[in-house]
């Protein structure tokens, strides 16, 4: 997709533009205590709250003279050119390539920003140091800075085909997830702008073409299975989400609960979430503390508060809690979980049935998966947002075998949201299905198996989920 094509950012973004170049030429003439600064500082807020609500974090990049709200172009009335000359220039000279502000940032982070960037020398291979040192004295947690994005990345360079950036968005992700529970097994804390910007790059995707991702967690070929299932949770979360049509900055909430919900699992010893048998009675006693303990995790990253982490505490706290309120942790005051966190509950579920890897250790079909979700749709899951998830990965969703009509398998290997019957790739009953097929048709297919393995009934009516 070029950016032309790709979906342009919301009129706000512009909006921020001119406030951010009026503030900074502002900051360049006036002190921070002079009438005229602070009323340009009370209109960049103002503005900069508006583009938060609709966007949640914002990632501001200049590249080739264009600059991108959240990867996506922003499109601007023709007498905004000297703001975007000006911003575009400034930032290559002091060789900034994005400036994010994260969600929730104190109003008095433009300030900082404004006056530290207008400090900052104006040298390649020293203004982004610089201007990194000058935030860090400013306190301005809320803003960073990132160098130039190298030809061939960013959002300039949506050239790429969607299976691409979606791998790329994937293992991004994964990485991330991974470091973070190294990083909690070594009692260090996780980085959340990192988090965050890899959560932007899989709401992108889900966006642009969700398939493409669902594709890759049917893969199961990573080896560090717990990381991908927080990537996998993460992105069949924010797909539901946006099938409920959830703005871009609930979904970013969404994504980085989903990457974090199992983060308890960090506490607990490795050979538990590795253990290659299934559990006994002491093995789910320990188990079942994930919840709380990747909520107190969480809760000690930050201590201002902060609307995309506190959404993402009560996912870890609540995503085995079933929509009844059954499940665990136990309640003194059993409840219905917050909505984000019925959603996390049906997306973990999803994943763990069908990955075989995180409690029970044989795998399941994706349609079967959905069946027996479906028969605890109003107690253990949310009926609404089953729904929804079926709506968002198909009848039969990727990786699903069919016996078609004329006795042939197929491997459901792309699914269209218009059309809920799937493409597959098709072979003889007596040969393994193959990986990507050269061709693909659509067949109705008359029944179904599950293609993964048969099922354990005393495992399902233990735990749902993973
Ligand atoms: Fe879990
Ligand atoms: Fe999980």
């Amino acid at each position: 997709m070029t950016p032309d094509a790709a979906p342009a950012a919301p009129p706000v973004a512009a909006e921020l533009v001119h406030r951010l170049y009026v503030l900074l030429k502002a900051a360049s003439v006036y002190g921070r205590g002079n009438e005229g600064y602070r009323r340009h500082s009370e209109e960049a807020r103002e503005v900069l709250r508006r583009a938060q609500a609709e966007e949640g974090d914002l990632r501001i990049e200049a590249r080739e003279g264009r600059l991108f709200l959240n990867r996506r172009p922003i499109r601007f009335q023709s007498e905004a050119s000297a703001a975007v000359r000006f911003l575009c220039e400034e930032m290559a000279r002091r060789g900034v390539g994005v400036v994010e502000f994260a969600a929730g940032c104190a109003p008095d982070t433009l300030d900082a920003f404004a006056f530290a960037f207008q400090a900052t020398r104006p040298r390649r291979g020293e203004g982004l140091d610089d201007l990194r040192a000058r935030l860090r004295d400013a306190h301005a947690s809320g803003v960073s800075v990132e160098e130039d994005v190298p030809a061939g990345e960013g959002a300039a360079a949506e050239e790429a085909d969607a299976a691409a950036l979606a791998r790329r968005a994937f293992l991004r992700a994964l990485t991330v997830v991974q470091d973070a529970m190294k990083r909690q097994r070594a009692g260090q804390p996780v980085e959340l702008a990192r988090a965050r910007r890899a959560v932007h790059g899989l709401v992108d995707r889900v966006i642009a073409d969700p398939q493409a991702l669902f594709e890759l967690g049917a893969l199961r070929s990573f080896d560090a299975y717990t990381y991908a299932h927080c990537v996998n949770v993460s992105v069949y979360a924010v797909a539901i989400g946006a099938r409920l049509g959830l703005d871009r900055a609930r979904l970013a909430e969404l994504g980085f609960g989903g990457l974090f919900h199992d983060l308890g699992k960090a506490r607990l010893p490795i050979g538990l979430i590795d253990k290659p048998d299934e559990f006994d009675d002491a093995d789910w006693r320990r188990m079942r503390r994930h919840p709380a303990l990747g909520a107190k995790s969480l809760l000690g990253l930050k201590r201002d508060a902060d609307r995309v982490l506190a959404r993402a505490i009560s996912m870890a706290f609540e995503h085995h809690l079933g929509a009844d309120g059954s499940g665990y942790p136990r309640l003194k005051a059993p409840r219905r979980p917050d909505l984000f966190s019925r959603i996390c509950a049906v997306a973990d579920a999803f994943d763990a049935l069908t990955s075989g890897r995180v409690y029970q250790k044989t795998p399941m079909g994706p349609d079967e998966a959905l069946r027996r979700m479906a028969l605890r749709a109003g107690s253990s899951f949310d009926a609404f947002l089953l729904r929804a998830l079926i709506g968002a990965v198909g009848v039969f969703p990727i990786g699903t075998v069919l016996l078609l009509d004329d006795g042939e398998l197929g491997v459901v290997w792309r699914n269209d949201p218009n059309d809920l019957l799937p493409r597959g790739s098709r072979s003889s009953p007596t040969r393994a299905a193959p990986g990507p097929p050269a061709s693909s048709t659509s067949r109705r297919p008359t029944r179904r198996r599950a293609g993964r393995g048969a099922r354990s009934r005393a495992w399902w009516t233990r735990s749902a989920t993973g």
